[in-house]
């Protein structure tokens, strides 16, 4: 009955992203050290004895390049090089040895699609037809009504062309008007941006994150998108009135993101993980047809899809089914473009949560202080920062919310920043903070440092087979087994105590709630209000 059919691996067998925890940092939201209330890779450094304390592998840095921060760095005018807000190249590198020594890995942020409306070779591009970069963006002439060459759609509202003045075409970007898209059906534009991965791995980086790669390429005829048939105006964002049949996952973008793929596997031991589409029947495709392409694509099935233990198991199973043979699956939990679990949820099940992400076959992946529960900070509408909220307003798109700085203790802004935080502290800072939770040793940031380290000491939960069983009356159970090691994990996702009757004799090891000694148990297990357990179960 199991649903992975592979021989089973050894923990020793699996690569090191295979058996990693993987916490994604919003650089300008976790440590600020100089005091511009904006975070910074120094404070990073200041705060890698927490990253160890915590149990997590890898750290995945949003961009930290020269960027006009429109997009909060992901309009970037220098791939390869830092940007003052964050520090310096020399910061960057210190940050690299001392994560090193530590065991600790970091991946970049790569972002392939775009650059700032203020990089050089956009610059270059924009200055005249004849320019030899002219070619390196998408330039179009103005469509028959002397308007836009189509109707393709900005992601961030309006369309996603603009008209340049000094040379009567328009340019084509998914994203703002100062993010111009680069023009991947330019041989040189590869080999420019084959150039900058291996600028970092060079510098000893383990890997990258790539931005937005599903948009890479578009229809180079440049029909127009078809209407979404399920937009409701003032309902759906108007971004999403047409589906974007056109502009994304297009075939050509795997061709792409296989030659990036080809050149990080210049350099050992290295990992690509990927924003694709994550839409169940298209993401197991971007680990590559025929070509290797990503060993993660991003999958965060389980933040879209209802709390229920029938949704979720329902998720699961798809999700699994949906990968090709030997894919590696993995899970996100949060991100700094989602809104915080724990605000969708609440912190009760934010637990049960937890106790999925490190159980689940595959390597899980977390955002800085969803281990602590934060929820999404309000942000009163003056102090809004987000360009997508402010181009659509009214959809509750804005994504500063989950961008709040990290809380470190109970002092002025939580220890973030001697300055002015950037975007509001949230209202219960002085509960909610490292500090504090550290000390209640049942607290949420314990179950994730406990399952993180439960999650090394068994072989079954990282290379083992998964086994669903029949979730019933809330409750989401399935197996995890390894040689002779057989774990069951249940999850209770109704607020109210359930009993689950055992398929043989086991050991509870572990509950959520962190308050049960490892115990012998009878034919039943009875689980609390939103409780979480793993067991044992004997041969
Ligand atoms: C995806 C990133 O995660 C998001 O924050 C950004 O706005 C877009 N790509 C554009 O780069
Ligand atoms: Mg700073």
């Amino acid at each position: 009955m199991s649903d992975r059919k592979q021989s089973q691996p050894e923990v020793s067998d699996l690569e090191w992203w295979q058996r990693a925890v993987i916490y994604q940092i919003a650089p300008l939201s976790f440590q600020d050290s100089d005091g511009d209330g904006k975070g910074d890779l120094p404070g990073i450094l200041r705060r890698l004895p927490y990253l160890e304390w915590l149990g997590i592998d890898v750290v995945w840095l949003c961009p930290i390049h020269p960027s006009p921060m429109l997009d909060f760095g992901y309009d970037i005018t220098d791939f390869c090089a830092v940007d003052p807000l964050f520090g310096t190249l020399d910061d960057f590198d210190r940050l690299l040895d001392e994560m090193h020594v530590r065991g600790l890995r970091l991946l970049l942020d790569f972002v392939p699609n775009h650059t700032s409306s203020q990089h050089p070779w956009f610059l270059e591009s924009r200055s005249s037809r004849a320019n030899p970069r002219r070619d390196w963006y998408i330039w179009a002439d103005a469509g028959p009504d002397g308007g836009p060459p189509n109707n393709w759609l900005s992601r961030f509202g309006g369309s996603a062309w603009t008209r340049d003045d000094r040379t009567g075409q328009y340019y084509y970007h998914a994203f703002l008007a100062e993010q111009p898209d680069l023009n991947w059906r330019n041989p040189e534009v590869h080999a420019a941006m084959a150039e900058v991965l291996r600028f970092w791995l060079r510098r000893g980086v383990d890997g990258f994150r790539v931005d937005a790669s599903a948009v890479l390429i578009e229809d180079d005829l440049l029909r127009d998108d078809p209407p979404d048939p399920d937009y409701e105006p003032g309902k759906t964002p108007p971004p999403q009135r047409l589906l974007r049949t056109f502009t994304d996952d297009r075939p050509e973008a795997m061709e792409c993101l296989a030659m990036l793929r080809a050149v990080l596997d210049e350099f050992p031991k290295r990992v690509m993980a990927g924003e694709v589409q994550g839409k169940t029947d298209r993401i197991g495709h971007f680990y590559g047809d025929g070509r290797p392409c990503f060993h993660l694509p991003l999958n965060f099935a389980l933040l879209d899809t209802p709390w229920d233990a029938l949704a979720v198991q329902a998720t699961i199973d798809s999700y699994l089914r949906a990968l090709p043979d030997q894919a590696w699956p993995d899970w996100v939990v949060g991100g700094h473009d989602k809104r915080r679990a724990a605000a969708r949820i609440g912190q009760a099940q934010a637990r049960v949560l937890a106790m999925l992400l490190l159980t689940l076959p595959g390597t899980p992946f977390f955002f800085a202080g969803d281990e602590l529960g934060m929820a999404d900070v309000p942000i009163p509408p003056e102090a809004v920062q987000d360009p997508f909220e402010k181009l659509v307003p009214g959809y509750g798109l804005n994504r500063d919310p989950e961008r709040s700085p990290m809380r470190w203790d109970a002092s002025r802004n939580a220890g973030f920043t001697s300055g002015q935080p950037y975007l509001p502290m949230g209202p219960d800072v002085t509960e909610r903070n490292v500090a504090r939770l550290q000390q209640a040793p049942r607290s949420l940031l314990w179950l994730y440092r406990s399952l993180i380290r439960f999650r090394k000491s068994e072989p079954a939960l990282i290379a083992g087979a998964h086994q669903p069983m029949r979730s019933v009356d809330d409750v989401l159970m399935f197996m995890r087994m390894h040689g002779d090691s057989k774990l069951m994990v249940a999850r209770n996702f109704a607020s109210a105590a359930r009993q689950i009757a055992l398929p043989g004799s086991a050991e509870l090891l572990m509950s959520s709630h962190l308050d049960r000694e490892p115990e012998p148990l009878g034919a039943t297990v009875a689980l609390r209000a939103d409780e979480g357990v793993i067991l044992r179960l004997r041969k």
